[in-house]
């Protein structure tokens, strides 16, 4: 393969193939980057995760190895340190391979800590950044997610954190007041809680707020609510993986106008 623009490598002193960690950006294929794009049609070996649709593998070569290691609907996700054994033994047969994620992969996507262990084993490491889901959810539904009006901060956070983990990191209280808007990932199973943290901390339980669901490609919808709703609604309406949650005065600025149409292709799994 060609040599490719190496401005973030992170270790390059073996004979070992190249890992690129490549954005596929949140479903919409278009929304790829040039670089994304390229590297699928170079690539010897594809390791992906679930939330890329079919249209984006189908960019690699037939003669490309392509290997799945996301989660099944039913199954355990894939163990970390069995994707890390997969990239290095890819690395050591294969030139050029592609680790590719959905969204950015140094977004709540372990990319960095696949580039950690890649690095520490001596492996070339590139990130390719991909257009995130936080981004994108709202821009597709026309809502900016700054304003000099009303939103002068932003706030990327999980709501994955386990309700019973002894040490949980999101101090959803101290969010209440320390942003102006939050966008939730993987907030849906524990969305109980973090409402009832966010309210306990001062947020007011009128602030609007909007759900989106299977951002940019077919089948994406929202809601739109006020915080004291968003529980009851986010159930009435059945809304599943993959959502992203927005909270804060900003969903009110939305301009459907501005809306693009979502791609017509199919996120390959709902867990
Ligand atoms: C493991 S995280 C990966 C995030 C990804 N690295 C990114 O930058 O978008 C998965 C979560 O991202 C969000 N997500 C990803 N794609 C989405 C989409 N097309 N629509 C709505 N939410 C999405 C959901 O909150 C989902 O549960």
């Amino acid at each position: 393969m060609t040599d490719a623009i190496s401005s973030n490598i992170y270790h390059d002193k073996t004979n070992y193939g190249k890992v690129f960690l490549v954005g596929a950006g949140p479903g919409d294929p278009d929304l790829m980057t040039v670089k994304a794009h390229r590297l699928l049609g170079q690539c010897d070996a594809l390791v992906y995760d679930s939330l890329v649709p079919n249209e984006i593998l189908q960019l690699v070569d037939d003669a490309c190895e392509l290997k799945f290691v996301g989660k099944r609907r039913g199954h355990h996700s894939f163990p970390q340190a069995k994707i890390n054994s997969i990239l290095l033994k890819f690395a050591q047969e294969y030139k050029c391979v592609v680790r590719l994620k959905g969204g950015d992969p140094f977004i709540f996507g372990r990319g960095g800590e696949e580039a950690e262990y890649l690095a520490r084993q001596g492996v070339s490491v590139e990130v390719v950044p991909g257009v995130t889901a936080g981004i994108a959810a709202p821009s597709y539904i026309g809502m900016p997610l700054t304003h000099r009006l009303c939103g002068s901060s932003v706030t990327f956070v999980t709501g994955h954190e386990e309700i019973d983990k002894a040490r949980r990191t999101v101090n959803w209280s101290a969010l209440a007041k320390a942003s102006h808007t939050l966008v939730i990932y993987m907030g849906l199973h524990n969305l109980g809680l973090i409402v009832d943290e966010l309210i306990s901390g001062g947020i007011d339980i009128d602030t609007p707020t909007v759900v989106i669901q299977q951002a940019t490609v077919l089948g994406q919808r929202y809601v739109k609510i006020r915080l004291g709703d968003l529980v009851s609604e986010s159930r009435k309406n059945k809304f599943f993986s993959p959502s992203i949650i927005v909270i804060g005065k900003i969903v009110d600025f939305q301009v459907k106008e501005c809306s693009p149409d979502p791609a017509n292709v199919t996120m390959p799994i709902k867990f």
